[in-house]
Parts: C-alpha cells; sequence; structure tokens
C-alpha cells in the first residue's frame, strides 16, 4: 500500500466523488486491515506492534492523516473526520485488547503457581487492659455477680452527691475532673454505677461494672484515662467477713493462691468503714523492691461497707440491709500481673509492646 504522494493517496483520482468514495474504502481499508491483524494476535507483543503499524508515527492512519492536506480541499474535512474516527476506534480496541489479555492470563491454570504460600492476614488481639478487664469480670461472675455498665459522661449528682460527696466537700479534690458543663462530668470512677443500679433494683445486688473513668492526672502511674471495675453487693446479713471472703478469693484467682492480703484502714465518703487492700508484692514477694516502694506490699483497690447516706438516697432500707462495695484500677492489676513499669505504653499504641499479650 502506498500512503504518500499526491495522487496516490488511497487511491485519489480526478473527481470529487471519486475520490471521497475511494478515500472513504482506503481509511476503511485500513481499519479493516487492522481489525484483522488484531484478531489473529494473541500477546502483548504482537498487538503492540499492531498499533505501532497503524497508529505509529508512521503507521498507516498517521500517515493518512497526515498527507489529508494534499487533497482537494472540499473532501479535506471529511476525510480528516473518517480518519480520525479510525484513529480513535482502534486506540480503544488496542487498549482494551491489551487489557482483557492481562486479566484473561489470569484464568489461565497453568500460570497460577497454586504451591506458592497465601498471604496471611494478621489476627489482631484484645488489648491487654481489656483481657485484664474480661478476667477481673469473669472471677466475679464465677461468684455469682452479674454486670453491669453506666455512663461515662455522668452527672455531678451521681458522680458526688448521691455518693455522699457534696458539694465543696474536700473529697472532691482527690478527684478532680474534666467537666463538661457545670453539673456533668466525666466521671472520676465507676462507683456512680452504685446508686444507678439500687435506684432501679432493690436486694439482693450482686455486680461489677467495668469502664474508662477519668481524672485530671497524668504520670508514671497515672493517665487522664484509666479503667476500673467496681463490685457491689447488697443484702440482708452482709458483713465485712464476707467483703474480705470475696475479695480473698478474687486476689488469689486473680495473682496467687498463696498471695496474702491485708485491709488497711482508709476513707471513701461512700463507704464506712473503708478499707484498702493491699497484696504482698507478687515483684519481690514481699522482700521489698522498686515496685513496692521497699514496703512488701502493694495497694490494689478501695473497699468498705456502703455508708447508710448512699442507701437512703437511693430509698433502701437501712435496717434491713447491708453491704459492701470496691472498686480497682484495672491498669495497675495489669501492670502487677505482667509487670509492667509505666501505665502510659497501654495507650501508646506501640505494636510490639501490644503484641505480647
Ligand atoms: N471509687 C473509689 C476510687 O475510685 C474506689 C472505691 C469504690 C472505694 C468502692 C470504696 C468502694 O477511688
Amino acid at each position: 500500500m502506498q500512503r504518500s504522494g499526491k495522487k496516490t493517496i488511497y487511491g485519489w483520482t480526478s473527481t470529487k466523488e471519486q475520490v471521497e468514495l475511494t478515500l472513504e474504502k482506503t481509511i476503511e481499508q485500513i481499519h479493516q486491515d487492522a481489525l484483522k491483524e488484531l484478531e489473529s494476535a494473541s500477546d502483548e507483543e504482537s498487538i503492540k506492534a499492531i498499533s505501532i503499524r497503524y497508529l505509529g508515527r508512521k503507521g498507516a492512519v498517521t500517515q493518512f492523516l497526515r498527507n489529508i492536506s494534499n487533497l482537494p480541499e472540499d473532501i479535506r474535512p471529511e476525510a480528516g473526520k473518517k480518519a480520525n474516527e479510525t484513529k480513535t476506534n482502534l486506540d480503544v480496541l488496542f487498549k482494551k485488547t491489551l487489557k482483557e489479555l492481562d486479566t484473561s492470563s489470569w484464568k489461565t491454570d497453568d500460570q497460577i503457581d497454586v504451591s506458592l504460600p497465601g498471604r496471611v492476614t494478621p489476627r489482631g488481639s484484645l488489648h491487654p487492659i481489656t483481657q485484664i478487664t474480661q478476667k477481673i469480670c469473669a472471677i466475679f461472675i464465677r461468684l455469682g455477680f452479674d454486670v453491669a455498665e453506666g455512663p461515662e459522661v455522668e452527672t455531678d449528682y451521681y458522680n458526688f452527691e448521691a455518693l455522699n460527696i457534696p458539694k465543696n466537700h474536700p473529697a472532691r479534690d482527690m478527684q478532680d475532673t474534666f467537666y463538661i458543663s457545670k453539673n456533668i462530668v466525666l466521671r472520676t470512677h465507676t462507683s456512680p454505677t452504685q446508686p444507678r443500679i439500687m435506684e432501679k433494683q432493690n436486694p439482693p445486688v450482686r455486680i461489677v461494672a467495668p469502664g474508662k473513668v477519668y481524672r485530671c492526672d497524668s504520670d508514671l502511674t497515672h493517665t487522664p484515662m484509666f479503667h476500673q471495675v467496681e463490685g457491689l453487693l447488697v443484702d440482708k446479713n452482709i458483713s465485712f467477713g464476707d467483703l474480705k471472703g470475696i475479695l480473698t478469693t478474687f486476689v488469689h484467682q486473680m495473682f496467687d493462691p498463696e498471695t496474702s492480703l491485708r485491709f488497711r484502714p482508709s476513707f471513701f465518703p461512700f463507704t464506712e468503714p473503708s478499707a484498702e487492700v493491699d497484696i504482698r508484692c507478687v515483684i519481690c514477694k514481699g522482700k521489698g523492691c522498686r515496685v513496692c516502694s521497699k514496703t512488701g506490699w502493694l495497694e490494689v483497690l478501695g473497699s468498705g461497707m456502703v455508708h447508710p447516706a448512699v442507701f437512703e438516697n437511693v430509698g433502701y432500707d437501712t435496717t434491713r440491709y447491708t453491704g459492701f462495695a470496691f472498686g480497682m484500677g484495672v491498669e495497675r492489676i495489669a501492670m502487677l500481673k505482667y509487670g509492667i513499669d509505666d501505665i502510659r505504653k497501654y495507650f501508646e499504641n506501640d505494636l510490639r509492646f501490644l503484641r505480647q499479650f
């Protein structure tokens, strides 16, 4: 096929009609030729070669377009349009064929190496704090407790007042927190779940309440957000002996059946009497080390007999019922269990740390 020269552009002849007819035929011929060639091409290389033969710099379609200026003026537009259409059509077709070839090869079994190892989806795991929370709750569930939950954004009433902590009471100092508004706070402890549950339910009450709590505190052993598990048991004839029994069982199951406990007098406005519970240092077994500040004891939770004022606030008959409550910091328990010395590690999201659990 001759593709240049004034007289021979695809059979250019003298009359306009003839020229148009011939032009159409010839550009159509080029198109057909290209399609035919493409049909018998089966690999990337040959498709690319055909593309170059027709659309490349010296390709048939390109040459045709280039020579249009040599045609009689009146047929140029039509010839140009046809040639451009052909060019676009072929271009789209070449690209599509190449793409299909790409994916059709996937379907060919002999091109898939079935012996290659699969890609393993990395498995996540529960955060250590979640794991310990679940462990703590599981121990109490076995002892007959239910699990309850309260809101993290709490009213001043449930967080303080219902728990016998009046406005301006110095005990509020220990639990400075984040105020959403004058009477709405981020709860400073899980204790507000106590009055919330008791308002809804008559004794007997036997619940644990895990969750996040907030305080304006931040150092090696304190983060502004941390976790607690609250416990509350109310029934007839509940004594401090029951409190000791339940908490001793808990410590023995959580740590080691040999771990000894110590109940140290303390103060909470919502319990009377109140006690802080220490366990024999799990690191040095009581010899005295850095973790227990050489005392041999570690403080793990606060507890006490529910104060009658709290019962009155929820309408419980203080002559019929007694109960105990306790609250423990989950991070602290987890630190002791795993031997972690910096509470902030829990919340830095360093996978090298988290993957160990
Ligand atoms: N809510 C107390 C605290 O966060 C702990 C506690 C709970 C003490 C229940 C006594 C009874 O410090």
